[in-house]
This record gives C-alpha cells, sequence and structure tokens, in this order.
C-alpha cells in the first residue's frame, strides 16, 4: 500500500479552496492508501500569530479533517509540533537547500513582498516541508496547485541527499485533482481564493453560516454575457462558479455547461450555493459534535504516538548518514 502525507496551516478558518484543492482529495484516498495528515502549526508560525488565536485555530483542523470525513482508524492526524523529528529533519534540509532557490519560491515572494522584518523561518519554509513528507516514506503527495512548486523542491533536496549520503528518502510524487486544484477569489476570479483575504466577501469559509454562504456565492463576480460557459481567460468568475459546482457534485464542466443553456446567472448562482451547502451543512454539523470533545484529543494522542514511531527512524537513518552524534 502506498503512502501518502499532506498537511493544511491553522491559519485561519479553512475555505472552500482548502476543502476542495486538498481536503476533498483526502477523505477519498484514504481507503487505498497509508495516509497522515498533519496540521502544521510549524509552518503557521513562520508569520506572525496570536497565541490564543494559534491554539484555537490547531484544533478548529483538527475538528474539520475529522469533520470532512477523515477516519482515525483509517489515517493518522497528528501536530506537527507534537512530533519533534520535523524540525530536526527541516534543519538537517535546510542543510542542504541554496539560499537562491529558497528565494525562487514564489510563496516566498508573495508572503515576504513589501514587508519589513520577514522572519528567516519564511525562507527556509520549503526545507520544512520536505521534512515533513520524507519523514514518513511518502509516495504521493496530494495538494492544490499553489504548492506544486514547494513539491518540486522536496524532491531535488531528497535527490541531492541521496546522492550525496545514503539513499534513505522514497522520492514523493505530487498529486492535483483535475477539477478544484485552483478555487479562484469569488470577488477578483484571476486571483487565487485565500483564506486570509482581507475582502471578506471573497471566500467561502467552511464554518461561515448557510446564509452568509448563500449571500457570498449570489454576489461572486461574473460578466455581462449571461452564457454559463467555462473560459478561464475571458470569464474568469462563471468559470470558478463552474469549477466550485463541478467539483461539489463530481459533474464533468462540459456536462455543466450542457445543463445550464439558456439559464440565467441568478439559478445558476443559486445552483452553486445549493451545492456547497449540501457539502458544508453536513460538516459543519459534525464539527459542532466534535470540536469540544475529549475523543479528539484521543485521536491526537494517538496520531502523535504513531506518527513519531516512524518518523524517529527515518530521522535516526538521516543522521547516522551524515555522521552526526556518535556511533551506537
Ligand atoms: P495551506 O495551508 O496554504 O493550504 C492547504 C491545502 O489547500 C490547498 N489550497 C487550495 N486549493 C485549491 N484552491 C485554493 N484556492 C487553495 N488554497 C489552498 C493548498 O494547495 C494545500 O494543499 N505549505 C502547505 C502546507 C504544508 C504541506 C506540507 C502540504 C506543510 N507541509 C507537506 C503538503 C505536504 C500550505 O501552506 O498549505
Amino acid at each position: 500500500m502506498q503512502t501518502i502525507f499532506s498537511g493544511i496551516q491553522p491559519s485561519g478558518s479553512l475555505s472552500i479552496g482548502n476543502y476542495l484543492g486538498a481536503m476533498k482529495q483526502f477523505v477519498d484516498l484514504q481507503d487505498e492508501h497509508h495516509c497522515y495528515f498533519c496540521i502544521v502549526d510549524e509552518h503557521a508560525i513562520t508569520v506572525p500569530q496570536d497565541r490564543l488565536k494559534l491554539r484555537e485555530n490547531i484544533r478548529s483542523l483538527a475538528a474539520l479533517y475529522l469533520a470532512s470525513g477523515i477516519d482515525p482508524n483509517k489515517a493518522t492526524l497528528f501536530i506537527q509540533s507534537e512530533v519533534s523529528a520535523h524540525t530536526q529533519l527541516g534543519w538537517i534540509m535546510q542543510t542542504q537547500s541554496y539560499i537562491g532557490e529558497l528565494e525562487r519560491m514564489t510563496q516566498f515572494k508573495d508572503k515576504s513582498h513589501g514587508k519589513e522584518g520577514v522572519s528567516s523561518a519564511l525562507l527556509t519554509y520549503p526545507p520544512l516541508m520536505a521534512a515533513d513528507i520524507l519523514l514518513y516514506n511518502t509516495d504521493i503527495v496530494p495538494v492544490g496547485n499553489d504548492q506544486k512548486q514547494h513539491l518540486e523542491l522536496t524532491r531535488d533536496l531528497a535527490e541531492r541527499f541521496n546522492r550525496k549520503f545514503n539513499d534513505i528518502f522514497t522520492i514523493p510524487e505530487v498529486k492535483i485533482s483535475e477539477v478544484g486544484a485552483r478555487i479562484m477569489s469569488l470577488q477578483e476570479p484571476t486571483k487565487k481564493m485565500s483564506k486570509s483575504d482581507e475582502n471578506q466577501k471573497a471566500t467561502v469559509f467552511m464554518l461561515d453560516e448557510p446564509k452568509k454562504i448563500e449571500k457570498k456565492i449570489k454576489s461572486a463576480v461574473t460578466d455581462s454575457e449571461g452564457i454559463v460557459r467555462f473560459d478561464p481567460i475571458d470569464k474568469p468568475g462563471v468559470s470558478n462558479l463552474l469549477t466550485i459546482l463541478s467539483s461539489c457534485t463530481n459533474t464533468s464542466i462540459k456536462d455543466l455547461e450542457a445543463k445550464y443553456v439558456g439559464v440565467g446567472y441568478g439559478d445558476f448562482k443559486q445552483d452553486v450555493a445549493n451545492a456547497v451547502l449540501d457539502i458544508l451543512v453536513p460538516i459543519q454539523k459534525r464539527y459542532y459534535a466534535i470540536i469540544d470533545s475529549e475523543t479528539l484529543d484521543d485521536i491526537l494522542d494517538d496520531g502523535r504516538d504513531k506518527a513519531t514511531a516512524v518518523a524517529e527512524k527515518t530521522l535516526k537513518k538521516a543522521k547516522k548518514a551524515m555522521g552526526l552524534g556518535r556511533v551506537v
């Protein structure tokens, strides 16, 4: 059975972009793979975080994973900072990374652009991400489109390490879903939907109230053509709504285009809103049932222990290959 690893930052409420681009795939994959899903809180602190809010977001993300359908009997769910091998291998992977290649990462450029006091950890974010993945002998990493460049770097770092020291790391493949890998902002559909967008109307959050979700989708920016057609260049707004509908209903965009011939944007948007609600309302119900439960802590304790056992083994091999510590 192949191994899957993926992570999500607890840096605010999750958006439907996170769900459709990543989490939905995780749920589908867990039946036939050996899965690790991580709450990457050490990545979240590469930018300033409020201490109490961060704690809340970590727990909330854990509950959302479960509410979305991650089954702790099938997958290992854990918090990155509770498995110390991540930062240790992260350091080792930093020694194999060049400043130039890290500075070329689009996410680093976007997050550091025009800012003062950018942390050095924002630059060394990708070697920690490589460590996350490599610790578990991961074969496949399901992510949204924006993480593709980080995955390419992970492969380069793993190959570099294997060549220089010992063949320790499995070289992971990236898996990007065909539909939903890049959900766009509802207000500026040429830009990615982001959980940190200042314009609240641009993003549907998984825990938004149903009425609010409906309102946001109904006020999504479209165009004046009045035809439901997939054309991301000339009709980015309508195309984004088609992508969301296609992903939520598992219906091809072609079939949807055929279904909406002669239908106006008002009715089309209502259907998109209903499809999103059909998915999110049951998730929200499950979320509120588990967020304060002890079961959630038990699952995270168990996940930490299982992850630690595997991660420590890989870390030990990597240290030995590099000549760290003493011969034992
Ligand atoms: P993060 O927390 O930004 O996003 C989590 C996942 O959601 C996907 N995603 C989207 N997909 C479609 N449309 C969007 N608008 C959208 N926005 C976000 C992301 O691609 C991602 O899959 N660096 C990672 C976290 C990470 C990680 C890892 C991932 C740390 N270590 C190891 C995989 C493996 C990140 O910031 O994701």
